[in-house]
């Protein structure tokens, strides 16, 4: 793994510059590259804007690891009023959870507890949940969760999850997952992992995205192919094509703030596109998983900052 990009997932752990980071106006500045802003109402107005260029979305409010079981009730509560106003402003929304902010750190119970909430609130108005994947320790039981969730007759298909294609296990999962109908999001993998489970060199990740994205796109469900790498996306669309598989079987997904120009490409292509869009004041973490995908948006950031 290029050195750079593990020190930025490092430094995406480190408490002193996040506590600096988050509370300072040059932070927040510094954020606003990735992050739609500090407020609910912030990630609506970009989710309405999107909608109105032919782009659906996905809202992530930004947070992981909660420490007590009110912060995942509280988390949870800004989920539930995401629901509510993306059904009342009648947007093409949905939300991205992470289980760790939901207390699967402390309690899987209370994780899937108010996994289970969000889940029938959202089938209630016609929404989804997406679960993200966390690091390679809370696979198995992030997997579980959203299996059992599924299994429940009234939420099948209301919950889906992401697979990260850097996991030697993904194939088997992706397997189980579409023989249990579940919705599938591909991404290449944000977190740093051990040889022992995940591919160390780039190219081998990016084969197996291929591959996975084939078995994806051959399966009867719709999934999301999660990437802003144009040979994964071209991949996608030759082997739809060769295949007989319209581009309404499936979206491309990609994070807000990045290849802007790709997404609006695609639209105009007539493909599926959903922007993931992240906000919100525990916005660190997130912002350093996206200088260690492109250590070069460093200097981007520096440029742009000295400009303005
Ligand atoms: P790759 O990293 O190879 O980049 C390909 C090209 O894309 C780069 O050359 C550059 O042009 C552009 N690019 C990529 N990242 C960029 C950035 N940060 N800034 C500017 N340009 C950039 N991961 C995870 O582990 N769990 C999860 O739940 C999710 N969820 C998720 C949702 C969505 C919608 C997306 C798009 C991604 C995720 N990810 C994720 C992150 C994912 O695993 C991966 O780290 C990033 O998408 C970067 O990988 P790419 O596929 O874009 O390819």
């Amino acid at each position: 793994m290029p050195v750079l990009r593990s020190a930025f997932i490092a430094l995406s752990h480190n408490r002193t510059l996040r506590n600096f980071g988050e509370r300072t106006r040059v932070g927040v500045r510094l954020s606003s590259r990735f992050v739609a802003g500090m407020e609910i109402e912030d990630a609506l107005r970009v989710a309405e804007a999107l909608n109105k260029q032919g782009m659906t979305v996905s809202l992530d409010s930004l947070g992981e690891s909660v420490a007590s079981e009110t912060e995942a009730h509280t988390a949870a509560e800004v989920y539930h009023r995401l629901l509510d106003a993306i059904a009342e402003r009648k947007l093409k929304a949905n939300i991205s959870v992470k289980l760790t902010q939901m207390g699967l750190g402390l309690s899987p119970d209370l994780a899937e507890s108010i996994a289970v909430d969000l889940t029938r609130h959202a089938q209630s108005t016609g929404s989804f949940v997406r679960i993200d994947m966390e690091d390679s320790s809370l696979a198995q039981v992030t997997l579980d969760i959203v299996r059992r969730i599924n299994a429940r007759s009234e939420l099948r298909g209301a919950v889906g999850i992401v697979i990260q294609a850097y996991l030697y296990r993904s194939q088997a999962d992706i397997e189980q997952l579409v023989a249990d109908g579940i919705r599938v999001r591909l991404c290449k993998g944000a977190y740093n992992e051990p040889a022992e489970v995940a591919f160390p060199h780039k190219a081998d990740v990016d084969d197996n995205y291929v591959r996975l994205s084939c078995l994806l796109l051959s399966s009867p469900l719709y999934h999301g192919l999660a990437t802003h790498d144009e040979s994964m996306i071209e991949a996608a669309k030759s082997f739809a094509k060769q295949h007989g598989i319209e581009p309404s079987h499936f979206e491309f997904q990609m994070l807000f703030g990045v290849r802007r120009d790709l997404q609006r490409k695609l639209v105009r292509e007539g493909y599926n596109v959903r922007v993931y869009i992240p906000f919100g004041r525990d916005w660190y973490p997130y912002f350093m998983r996206r200088l260690a995908e492109r250590p070069a948006n460093v200097l981007f950031l520096a440029k742009n900052f000295f400009r303005s």
